[in-house]
C-alpha cells in the first residue's frame, strides 16, 4: 500500500463559538483530529499530513510537534487547501486520501472500502458517497453510464441536480500526480469565489480518467461537527461504540447510556460498571471488579476483584481484592496492595499501603508507607507538609494506629506498634511499643458549681 493522507483542518469553526480550534474539541476523550489520525494510521497510511491554518500551534502541540503539516494561510476553498500540499507530495507517486478534520465517526472499514475500491479498479479518483433523504447543502454526485463525471455544489446546482440524493461525503482517494495536475486547472469562478476540490473531478472526467465512487454503508458515520450540538452527537456515537465493544468482550454495563468509558481504557470480563461512572485515559481494570455509581477513574491500573464505590481514583495502582469507598479519593501515586481497604472520606496521595492495610474512615495519608496488616484508626492524619517541604511517614507492619493519631513527618514507627488515640507522634516508636503522646486528662472536682 502506497498511501498518504491529507486532513483538512485549516478552518476556524466559527459555529463552534469557541477559543479552541474546532478539530481540537474532544469526542469521548480524544481530540477529533487525533481520532481521525489514529483511524488513518490503522488503515496503513505511511504519512498523515495536516492542512492547518487557524491556531496551528495549538494543534501541533497536541501532536507533541511531531505531525507532518502544511499551512494554508488564507481559506480560499477545499481545492486551495489541497494545493498547499503539492510541494511535500511532488515526489510521491502513490494514492492520496483526502478527508476532513471534523468527521470523526468515519471508521477504518469505510476508509478501507474506499481505498480498496480505488486501488482494485485502477481509478484515478474515487469519491466516498452517501445516499441521503435530505441532500441539501452537500455536493451532488453526477454520473454518466455508472461513472462519476462531476460533483456539483449546492450553490451551483439547478433544480434537477438538487434532486439527486447521492452526495459527496468529502473523502476521496486520488492518484497523487493526477490530483495536482488537475488542481492546477481549476478556477474560483463560481458563486462562492472558492477553489472547489470537487471541480477536480470535472477536469479528470474531461480527460477520460477513470473516476469511481464508494457508497458509505452507514450514513451516521458522515456526521460533520460544526457546532456543540453536533459535537455531543459525535461523542455519543463514539461512546456507544466503545460500550458495545466492552459488552461484547464480557463487561457488564448496568446502563450503557449513562456509562462513560474513554476510547483508550481497557476493562476485563465480568467487571460490572454502574451508571454515571467515568473511566478515563489509559485506565486498565481487571476482571470481576465492581465499579459502583458515580466513580471516576483516571489513568489508573486496577487488578481483579476490586470493588470501588462512588470514589475518585487518579493515576493510582490498586491490586486484587482491594475495596475502596464510598467517597474515597486516591490521588496520584497511591499504590494499594492486595486486600487493602480504604473506606469513607479517606484521601491517599503518593503512598504505598502494603497487603491487608485497613484505613476505614476520615483519614489523610500522604507521602507515606504503611506495612502489611496495619490498622489505621478513624481520623488519622499524616502531617506531610511543613509549609515548605514534603516529608515522609513510615509506619511499620501490624501496627494498631489509634483514632485521631497525628504523624508529624518525617517520622517512623517499628512493627507491632500501638499508638494511643489522639496521639501526636513526632519521634520514632520502636517495635512492640505502646506510645501515648497526648495531654493527661485532668478532672477538677466540683468545678462547675452552678
Ligand atoms: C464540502 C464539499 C461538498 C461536500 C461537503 C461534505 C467542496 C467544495 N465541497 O462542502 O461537496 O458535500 O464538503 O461535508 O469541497 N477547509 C479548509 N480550507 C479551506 C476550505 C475548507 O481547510 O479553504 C476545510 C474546512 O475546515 C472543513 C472542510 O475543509 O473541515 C470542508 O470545507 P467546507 O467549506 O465546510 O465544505 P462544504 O461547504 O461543507
Ligand atoms: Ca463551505
Amino acid at each position: 500500500m502506497k498511501l498518504k493522507t491529507l486532513i483538512l483542518a485549516a478552518g476556524k469553526g466559527t459555529r463552534m463559538k469557541s477559543d479552541l480550534p474546532k478539530v481540537l474539541h474532544k469526542v469521548n476523550g480524544v481530540p477529533m483530529v487525533k481520532k481521525i489520525v489514529s483511524v488513518l494510521d490503522s488503515i496503513g497510511a505511511s504519512e498523515n499530513i495536516l492542512i492547518l491554518g487557524h491556531k496551528k500551534e495549538l494543534i501541533l502541540e497536541e501532536f507533541n510537534n511531531t505531525a507532518s503539516y502544511v499551512v494554508q494561510e488564507e481559506q480560499l476553498g477545499t481545492g486551495h487547501a489541497v494545493m498547499q500540499a503539492e510541494d511535500v507530495l511532488k515526489d510521491f507517486d502513490g494514492t492520496v486520501l483526502v478527508t476532513c478534520g471534523d468527521t470523526p465517526l468515519l471508521t477504518k472499514e469505510s476508509f478501507l472500502n474506499l481505498y480498496e475500491n480505488h486501488a482494485n479498479n485502477n481509478n484515478i479518483a474515487t469519491v466516498m458517497t452517501a445516499k441521503i433523504d435530505n441532500p441539501f447543502g452537500y455536493g451532488r454526485i453526477i454520473k454518466k453510464d455508472g461513472n462519476v463525471i462531476a460533483i456539483i455544489e449546492e450553490k451551483e446546482a439547478d433544480e434537477e441536480i438538487k434532486r439527486i440524493d447521492e452526495i459527496n461525503v468529502g473523502v476521496f482517494c486520488f492518484n497523487s500526480k493526477e490530483l495536482f495536475t488537475a488542481l492546477s486547472k481549476i478556477s474560483n469562478d463560481n458563486n462562492q469565489g472558492e477553489y472547489y476540490l470537487t471541480d477536480v473531478l470535472k477536469v479528470l472526467a474531461k480527460e477520460n480518467k477513470k473516476i469511481g465512487s464508494s457508497l458509505l454503508e452507514d450514513n451516521s458515520e458522515m456526521l460533520g461537527v460544526n457546532s456543540k450540538v453536533q459535537l455531543a452527537m459525535a461523542a455519543k456515537t463514539l461512546r456507544d461504540r466503545k460500550n458495545k465493544e466492552l459488552m461484547d468482550d464480557g463487561v457488564i454495563l448496568i446502563d450503557p447510556a449513562n456509562t462513560y468509558v474513554e476510547e483508550s481504557a481497557k476493562i476485563g470480563y465480568d467487571t460490572v460498571i454502574y451508571p454515571n461512572s467515568y473511566i478515563k485515559g489509559n485506565t486498565v481494570i481487571g476482571n470481576n471488579c465492581e465499579i459502583l455509581s458515580s466513580t471516576t477513574i483516571v489513568d489508573s491500573k486496577i487488578g481483579n476483584n476490586v470493588r470501588i464505590e462512588t470514589s475518585v481514583v487518579e493515576e493510582s495502582e490498586i491490586d486484587e481484592n482491594a475495596t475502596i469507598g464510598p467517597f474515597a479519593h486516591l490521588r496520584p501515586m497511591a499504590k494499594l496492595d492486595k486486600n487493602v481497604h480504604v473506606g469513607n472520606f479517606v484521601e491517599i496521595k503518593k503512598s504505598h499501603l502494603h497487603e491487608g492495610v485497613k484505613t476505614g474512615h476520615l483519614t489523610y495519608i500522604g507521602d507515606t508507607e504503611i506495612g502489611a496488616n496495619t490498622n489505621v484508626g478513624a481520623g488519622t492524619i499524616t502531617c506531610n507538609y511543613d509549609g515548605k517541604n514534603k516529608h515522609k511517614t513510615i509506619i511499620g507492619k501490624d501496627n494498631f494506629v489509634g483514632s485521631n493519631t497525628i504523624f508529624v513527618a518525617p517520622v517512623e514507627t517499628g512493627d507491632n506498634v500501638v499508638t494511643a488515640a489522639g496521639s501526636v507522634i513526632t519521634k520514632f516508636i520502636p517495635d512492640r511499643a505502646l506510645s501515648f503522646a497526648r495531654a493527661k486528662q485532668v478532672n477538677k472536682k466540683e468545678w462547675n458549681k452552678k
